[in-house]
């Protein structure tokens, strides 16, 4: 496959040519990188208007996905979701009312885009809760969630693949929103790889109208390289799809950033699917090692292993036991740790992180179960995003508003919403997830 970006960024760094424009470090400088990194010079096309360079990569992209189209981001999954939910404003279904029903384990980049869009939410929550970063919502749990609206919601919004590697059944939810007229839209931020597995995963592949893949999670890109996915089911909402994204995203998108989507896709379209076949084994040989050496492993999408913390101890702990040895872990909360792997990864490093957490002997307690933060809604997202606000410390925001979602990151997954009234059980969730103090509206 082609590499029409990295092509043009090599042969414009080679012809030494005088850089009259910008960038100021004018090619040279302390990282290396500098002669790659350039601006919309002649022949570079432009990433909101490509017709050059830019739109040849991406057309290579959408064949590898087999989507209707799919764009570049140099701004992660977050610039993709504000403008997904945008797209799916602009072309919401006839007959739907202007609302979208999430499952309320959302990215706070979420909360961001329906407050720049004024959108109206309600959230779907699990039955149960025993993390902040999971929300299981079954077929059945939609069906009746979508059966209890007045008109379908313009589109449903689930996390899949979450950030503990829990992955939502996206063939039936997708079925029950088509059944209701409404799009499937999915945060796969953790999961561009599953186009790639034996049997294809990937929300796009099981009916999902729209998602986003943040391609720098579990590919070998650079941090900030996304894509905007949309299916072929959905190809009426592709042509407005980079006005989407240029609503929402710096106007000197990252040459570097480009570069390195553009160099993955001969990767996936070459080596990637025999690097992950191979990598498979190692991954499940390691987590058998793990539960036969007494740790609880959860299960999860392919590229990740998540351990859950025994009695007396916490995934606080166990970061710190790998930390001691060189090993740096993706994530820990207190009852977990989570391990990503990719397929950049050494069998060698993953079997040293299995040798290093050794045997538990310690007990798994019952599963903890969290408190739900339903607080009730008494602004809307973005009157109280933009409302005049003040940091209190969480003790004292028992009854106020929240203004800027309270995350802890990672994951950034917000415990209270804005406009919501701060509950009991949103202040016992700060604390438990270390948060102590809060933005509250004025
Ligand atoms: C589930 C989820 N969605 C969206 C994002 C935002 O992705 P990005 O960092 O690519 O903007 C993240 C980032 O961690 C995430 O975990």
């Amino acid at each position: 496959m082609k590499t029409p970006i990295v092509d043009f960024l090599q042969e414009y760094a080679a012809a030494s040519r005088t850089r009259l424009h910008m960038p100021g470090h004018k090619g040279r400088g302390v990282l290396g990188c500098e002669e790659l990194d350039i601006t919309e010079v002649k022949g570079a096309d432009a990433l909101y208007e490509a017709d050059g360079i830019i739109a040849e990569s991406e057309a290579n992209a959408t064949a590898l996905f087999g989507s209707a189209r799919t764009c570049y981001s140099a701004e992660g999954s977050s610039q993709c979701i504000r403008a997904m939910l945008y797209l799916l404003e602009k072309h919401r279904p006839a007959g739907t009312a202007p609302l979208i029903l999430a499952a309320r384990n959302v990215h706070k980049a979420f909360v961001y885009a329906a407050a720049l869009l004024d959108l109206d939410v309600e959230w779907l929550w699990p039955e149960t809760s025993d993390s902040l970063c999971s929300c299981r919502i079954s077929p059945q749990q939609l069906e009746a969630a979508l059966q209890a609206q007045p008109y379908p919601p313009l589109a449903v919004y689930i996390t899949s693949p979450d950030y503990l590697g829990g992955v939502a059944d996206i063939a039936a939810l997708a079925e029950v929103c088509h059944a209701h007229g409404t799009y499937l839209a999915v945060d796969n931020a953790h999961g561009a790889y599953l186009h790639f597995l034996p049997e294809a995963q990937h929300p796009l592949d099981l009916g999902a109208d729209i998602c986003c893949d943040s391609a720098h999670k579990t590919l070998p890109v650079l941090t900030g390289g996304a894509y905007l996915h949309i299916s072929r089911r959905a190809a009426h909402l592709a042509a407005d799809a980079k006005q989407a994204l240029a609503l929402f995203g710096s106007t000197s998108p990252s040459y570097l950033i480009m570069a390195s989507l553009d160099s993955c896709n001969r990767y996936l379209a070459a080596d990637f699917r025999p690097a992950l076949i191979g990598l498979l084994p190692v991954i499940e040989a390691a987590q058998a090692t793990l539960r036969q050496a007494g740790w609880q492993v959860e299960s999860s999408d392919p590229l990740r292993i998540t351990v859950r913390a025994p009695h007396g101890s916490s995934g606080f702990a166990l970061a710190e036991k790998l930390r001691e040895q060189g090993i740096e872990p993706e994530y820990a909360d207190e009852e977990h740790l989570v391990l990503m792997i990719s397929t950049q990864n050494t069998p060698q490093e993953v079997q040293l992180a299995v040798a290093v957490l050794g045997v538990n002997s310690q007990p798994y307690a019952a599963r903890p179960t969290l408190p739900q933060a339903r607080g009730e809604q008494q602004l809307s997202i973005r009157e109280a995003l933009f409302a005049r606000s003040e940091v209190v410390a969480v003790d004292e925001a028992l009854g106020r508003i929240c203004g800027a979602p309270a995350v802890s990151c990672p994951p950034a997954i917000p415990i209270a919403i804005s406009g919501e009234e701060i509950g009991a059980a949103a202040i016992a969730l700060f604390k438990h997830y270390g948060i102590e103090s809060v933005e509250v509206v004025k």
